[in-house]
């Protein structure tokens, strides 16, 4: 069944809990359709993961749609949704329409994700009033890490979770119909899932969320430059890739490969006449 805003929705009224994990590539795409993914997200983590950044701030709008367009030829049911990336949407309404409109016409997005809480809701409100539905995402916002000082969980003051769960109500106000939470305490975040009729998106935060989202390259243990708190390895895939490869090296050093069995041949009477 295709997965859309009102399955979403439907997940969150009865419980059910959306799985979401990044993924920006056609072959990983295609693995995660096979079995039965909720959502895909293209994250501007694509700038870490894929791209070697040490942050999202240099990720480029013809990044996000390179990638979100490989994903959408590898999927059928799972909802596609892209990141909007820095300065996409934070200098204008304009731009985040025209922005927006473009991660749909050539990412094939069906939902696109920005960062912030009142501050982009004339965005959101746009983007939206265009016929494009908007994930929002508050608490650790990556793409403001410099003004947030680094990578530290967010609202554990009282007025810091105050203004959280005040930007989460004017999201959803504004149009949004996703929210992610980044790093943001469990109880917090559970009580904002609570409060609002759209569904939350955990990444570090608690269990008590409508849904939940990993790093695909975290969760398969292939990307070690910084293992966060939250990431669970369901996997030792980098373990399994550096063994391959090892493997490998070793058969082509040694003539094992390749074998006979992937071999083309050729008639050797032809041969025999070549000069
Ligand atoms: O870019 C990303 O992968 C994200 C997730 C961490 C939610 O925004």
């Amino acid at each position: 069944m295709k997965n859309t805003v009102s399955t979403l929705q439907k997940q969150k009224q009865e419980g059910e809990k959306i799985t979401m994990l990044t993924c920006y590539d056609y072959s990983t795409a295609k693995l995660m359709e096979e079995v039965g993914v909720n959502t895909i997200l293209v994250g501007d983590s694509l700038g870490n993961t894929m791209l070697g950044y040490s942050d999202t701030i240099q990720v480029t709008m013809e990044d996000m749609i390179h990638h979100c367009a490989a994903v959408s030829r590898g999927i059928k049911d799972i909802f596609l949704v892209c990141d909007m990336p820095f300065m996409s949407y934070q200098t204008s309404v304009y731009d985040a329409v025209v922005n927006a409109g473009r991660l749909m016409k050539e990412g094939h997005a069906n939902m696109v994700k920005l960062e912030g809480g009142k501050e982009v809701c004339p965005q959101i409100e746009a983007i939206v009033k265009a016929s494009i539905p908007v994930c929002a995402h508050l608490g650790l916002t990556p793409q403001s890490i410099h003004a947030l000082g680094g990578y530290k969980v967010q609202g554990k003051t009282e007025n810091a979770a105050q203004k959280l769960i005040d930007d989460a109500r004017a999201v959803q106000k504004a149009g949004a119909s996703m929210l992610v939470l980044e790093c943001v305490p469990a109880k917090l975040a559970k009580k904002i899932t609570e409060i609002l009729d759209i569904p939350t998106i955990g990444i570090g935060a608690g269990n008590g969320c409508d849904g939940q989202v990993l790093v695909f390259q975290d969760m398969l243990g292939m990307f070690t430059d910084y293992v966060p708190k939250f990431v669970k390895q369901f996997a030792n895939v980098g373990e399994v890739m550096k063994g391959a490869f090892r493997d490998y090296v070793d058969a082509v050093q040694k003539g094992s490969f390749p074998a006979e069995e992937h071999t083309y041949k050729i008639d050797d009477e032809i041969i025999d006449k070549l000069y």
